[in-house]
C-alpha cells in the first residue's frame, strides 16, 4: 500500500475544498479561487482563468518555449513532426485569429469533425484561448449523428479536414459534412476545411473556406488575447452515448477541469514538465480530450499525437516503435488495442525486437481489461500494466492505482482503488450499500470532484436523472463490487450501453434504427463477446409477415445502422429469427439472447412466455 495515496484519498474526502484548493495552486489564475465549492457555481466559484494560457503561454513565459509540446507521429502519412511550446503558441494564436476573423467570440460553439492531425489540437486550444466552446465529433460517426450534434450545440462555425486516413483507406470527410449540414436544421455560418494532400475537398462558395487561405488572410491580425473565463464557464461539449437515441452533451467547465487534470498527471500518471506522455486514443473521445490535448500540456509535458492504428500501420510493432522513438515515459491505451496487437504478434516478436524504450508503466482504460490481456502485456513488456476506470461524464479517472503517488497495487480484473476525490459505494436496488464481494450499482458520492460534469448541454433534466435513482449519489451506470482487500472490480453496464473496441455505443439507439426498417416487425440488439473488440453488437430481427425471405432484410438492417450511426457502430451481424424470447409481460429477455449469441449454456427462464423460442433463435443463428 502507498502511504501517500492513503493520505491523499483521506484528505480529499475529509476536506475536499481544502484538498482541491491546494491542487488549484498548480494553475495560473487571473482571479485565484478563494473558495473550493459552491452548490450553485460548482468548483472554484468566482475564480477566473484561461485553460489555453495554462496549457501553453505560461510555459513559454517561464522560459520553456523551446521544450517540445507536441509530437505528431503519423505512420499513415509517413510524417513525424514536433512543435515546441513557442511554436504551439504561434500556431494556436493564428488559428485563434482565424476564428476571430469569422466573428467567433467567447461562448460561441465551434464543431470540429477532424482527424488526428496537429490542426485539430491547434483548433481546440484556439477555441479555449478565445473562450469559444468546442465540440469535437469523432470521425467514425455518420452525417446524421453529426447533424444531431450540430442541432444541439448550434455552432457558428464548423472546422473539418478534407479527409481522414483509416489504416490503408482514405475517408472523405467533406461529403459527410455537407450531408450533415443538409440534414441539420441549424444553419452553420461558416465551414473551414483543412485540405490534406491525400485528397482535396470541393468547397461551396459563400459558406466554405480553405483553412490555409483563411489563416493567411488573418495572419496580420492581432492574436486575440487569452479570454478571462469564469471557472464554471464551459470549455467544451463532448457528446456521448446515453440510453436513448439522443446523444448526451457532457459540458466540461474550465476551472475544475484544469485543476483535476493537472493533479492527475502528476499523481496518477507520474508525469511532469518535459516528460513525454502518450495516450493512443482519438481526440474524438474523452481520453483524447483529456490526455492527448489538455492534461499533458497543462503540466508542460510532451504529448504524442498518433495518427495510426495499433496494427496494420504498418505492423503490430507500431506502438513500441512510437513509444521508443519519442522516449514515452507513461503510455495509455485501450485493452482492445493490445488484443489486436497480440492477435497479429502472439509471441511479441516486434516488442522484443523494438523494446519499450524509456517507458515505465502502461495504463489501460475504456473497457474492462481482461486478466489474460494484462498478463500477456506485463509478461511481454516487463512493465507494470495498470487498468483504470473512468467515463466521459467524469473527464478523468475515478478508479486507478495512483502510480504517481507510488501505488502499484494491482489485481488482474480489477480497476484498482478510488482515486482521491471519489467516494464510491456499491448499492443494491434500494440504494443500500452491499457488503464486500457482493455486486451492485457503482455509485459516487455527490458532489463529484472537480473536472466532472455539472450539467448536460440543453438538458439539465437529463443530468439530474443521473442523481435521481440514489439521492446524493451519482449513478455511474456500471455494475461492480469491492473485494475484501478494497479493490474495485467494474464488471459491465447496468443499461444498454456497450463498449465496442473501446468505443461507447448504445444498443438502444441501434435498435431504434433497426426497428424503423421496412419489413422489420420487431428486433433486439445486444452486445456479444468478441475476442478483439471486447464486444460487438448483434441484431436479432423478426420479419414482418409477407416480407421477402431472401436475406436482404439482414443486409438492409446492417446498412442502415452504418448509414445512420456510422462505421464505428461495427454492426456486422444480424440474424433473422422467427420470434424473440420474451417474458409473459412482454419484456425481451436480452440476457438470454446474449448467452445464445455468446454460445454459452442457457436455460429457459421460468418467466418466459413461449419456451420454444430460445431453441428456434439458436437454430436460426447456427444456420447463419
Ligand atoms: N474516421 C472514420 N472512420 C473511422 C474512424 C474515424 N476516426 N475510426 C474508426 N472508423 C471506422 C473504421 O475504419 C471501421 O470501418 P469499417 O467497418 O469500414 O472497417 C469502423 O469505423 C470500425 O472501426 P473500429 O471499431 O476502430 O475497428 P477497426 O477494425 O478499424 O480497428 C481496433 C480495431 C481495435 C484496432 C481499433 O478499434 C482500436 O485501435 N481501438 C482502440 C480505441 C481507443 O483507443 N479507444 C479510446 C478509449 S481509451
Ligand atoms: P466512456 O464514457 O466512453 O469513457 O465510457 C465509459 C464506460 O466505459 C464506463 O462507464 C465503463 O462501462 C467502461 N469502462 C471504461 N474504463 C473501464 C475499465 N477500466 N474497466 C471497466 N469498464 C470500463
Amino acid at each position: 500500500m502507498s502511504e501517500a495515496y492513503e493520505q491523499a484519498w483521506r484528505a480529499s474526502i475529509a476536506q475536499p475544498e481544502q484538498f482541491w484548493l491546494d491542487a488549484a495552486g498548480k494553475i495560473d489564475w487571473f482571479d485565484a479561487p478563494a473558495r473550493g465549492w459552491d452548490d450553485r457555481r460548482g468548483w472554484f466559484p468566482g475564480a477566473t482563468l484561461n485553460t489555453a494560457y495554462n496549457c501553453i503561454d505560461r510555459h513559454v513565459a517561464a522560459g520553456r518555449g523551446d521544450a517540445t509540446a507536441l509530437v505528431y507521429d503519423s505512420p499513415v502519412t509517413d510524417t513525424v513532426a514536433a512543435f515546441s511550446y513557442a511554436q504551439l503558441q504561434d500556431e494556436v494564436g493564428q488559428v485563434a485569429a482565424m476564428l476571430a476573423s469569422l466573428g467567433v467570440v467567447a461562448g460561441d460553439r465551434v464543431i470540429l469533425y477532424m482527424p488526428m492531425i496537429p490542426q485539430t489540437v491547434f483548433a481546440m486550444l484556439a477555441c479555449a484561448r478565445i473562450g469559444a466552446i468546442h465540440s469535437v465529433v469523432f470521425g467514425g460517426f455518420a452525417p446524421l449523428e453529426l447533424a444531431k450534434r450540430i442541432d444541439d450545440a448550434t455552432p457558428r462555425v464548423l472546422l473539418t479536414a478534407s479527409c481522414g486516413i483509416e489504416g490503408a483507406r482514405t475517408i472523405a470527410y467533406k461529403p459527410m459534412v455537407d450531408e450533415a449540414l443538409a440534414l441539420a436544421a441549424h444553419p452553420v455560418e461558416r465551414v473551414v476545411v483543412f485540405q490534406r494532400d491525400r485528397l482535396l475537398a470541393d468547397l461551396i462558395d459563400g459558406r466554405d473556406s480553405d483553412w490555409q487561405e483563411l489563416r493567411q488572410a488573418s495572419a496580420a491580425d492581432p492574436v486575440p488575447p487569452c479570454a478571462r473565463m469564469a471557472a464554471d464557464d464551459p470549455l467544451y461539449i463532448l457528446y456521448t452515448s446515453g440510453t436513448t437515441g439522443t446523444p448526451k452533451g457532457v459540458v466540461r467547465e474550465n476551472g475544475g477541469h484544469a485543476v483535476a487534470l493537472a493533479w492527475s498527471m502528476e499523481n496518477i500518471y507520474g508525469i511532469g514538465a518535459g516528460d513525454p506522455f502518450w495516450a493512443a486514443s482519438d481526440v474524438g473521445w474523452v481520453v483524447g480530450h483529456s490526455y492527448i490535448v489538455y492534461a499533458p500540456l497543462l503540466v508542460g509535458a510532451t504529448t504524442v499525437l498518433f495518427e495510426g492504428k495499433p496494427v496494420g500501420t504498418p505492423d503490430p510493432g507500431t506502438f513500441w516503435r512510437v513509444m521508443s522513438r519519442h522516449g514515452v515515459k507513461s503510455f495509455f491505451t485501450a485493452p482492445t488495442a493490445i488484443r489486436a496487437v497480440r492477435k497479429e504478434d502472439p509471441d511479441a516478436a516486434f516488442l522484443k525486437e523494438i523494446g519499450t524504450g524509456a517507458c515505465r508503466v502502461i495504463f489501460l482504460a475504456g473497457e474492462r481489461a481482461d486478466p489474460d490481456t494484462i498478463a500477456w502485456l506485463e509478461e511481454q513488456s516487463g512493465l507494470p500494466v495498470i487498468d483504470h476506470w473512468w467515463q466521459t461524464e467524469l473527464g478523468w479517472p475515478g478508479v486507478a492505482s495512483c502510480y504517481g503517488l507510488g501505488d502499484l497495487r494491482r489485481k488482474r480484473g480489477s480497476a484498482g482503488f478510488p482515486v482521491p476525490g471519489y467516494q464510491f459505494e456499491i448499492l443494491d436496488e434500494e440504494g443500500k450499500p452491499v457488503a464486500a464481494g457482493q455486486s451492485g450499482a457503482v455509485a459516487v458520492k455527490a458532489p463529484l470532484p472537480p473536472g466532472a460534469f455539472r450539467t448536460l448541454w440543453n438538458n439539465s433534466s437529463g443530468f439530474a436523472k443521473n442523481f435521481a435513482t440514489f439521492p446524493g449519489w451519482y449513478e455511474t451506470g456500471d455494475a461492480g463490487h469491492f473485494d475484501a482487500e478494497g479493490f474495485l472490480n467494474i464488471m459491465g453496464r447496468t443499461d444498454d450501453i456497450i463498449n465496442v473496441a473501446g468505443h461507447r455505443l448504445s444498443t438502444g439507439q441501434m435498435e431504434q434504427i433497426v426497428a424503423q426498417q421496412d419489413g422489420v416487425a420487431e428486433c433486439a440488439v445486444i452486445g456479444a463477446r468478441d475476442a478483439i473488440k471486447g464486444m460487438i453488437p448483434v441484431a436479432f430481427v423478426v420479419a414482418r409477415a409477407g416480407a421477402a425471405n431472401d436475406g436482404s432484410l439482414r443486409q438492409r438492417v446492417i446498412g442502415a445502422v452504418r448509414h445512420e450511426l456510422g462505421a464505428v457502430a461495427a454492426l456486422k451481424t444480424a440474424f433473422e429469427v422467427p420470434a424473440l424470447p420474451k417474458t409473459r409481460s412482454g419484456k425481451i429477455l436480452r440476457n438470454l439472447l446474449r448467452k445464445i449469441a455468446d454460445r454459452e449454456e442457457w436455460q429457459i427462464p421460468p418467466t418466459i412466455e413461449d419456451p420454444s423460442v430460445p431453441q428456434l433463435v439458436a437454430e436460426a443463428m447456427e444456420r447463419g
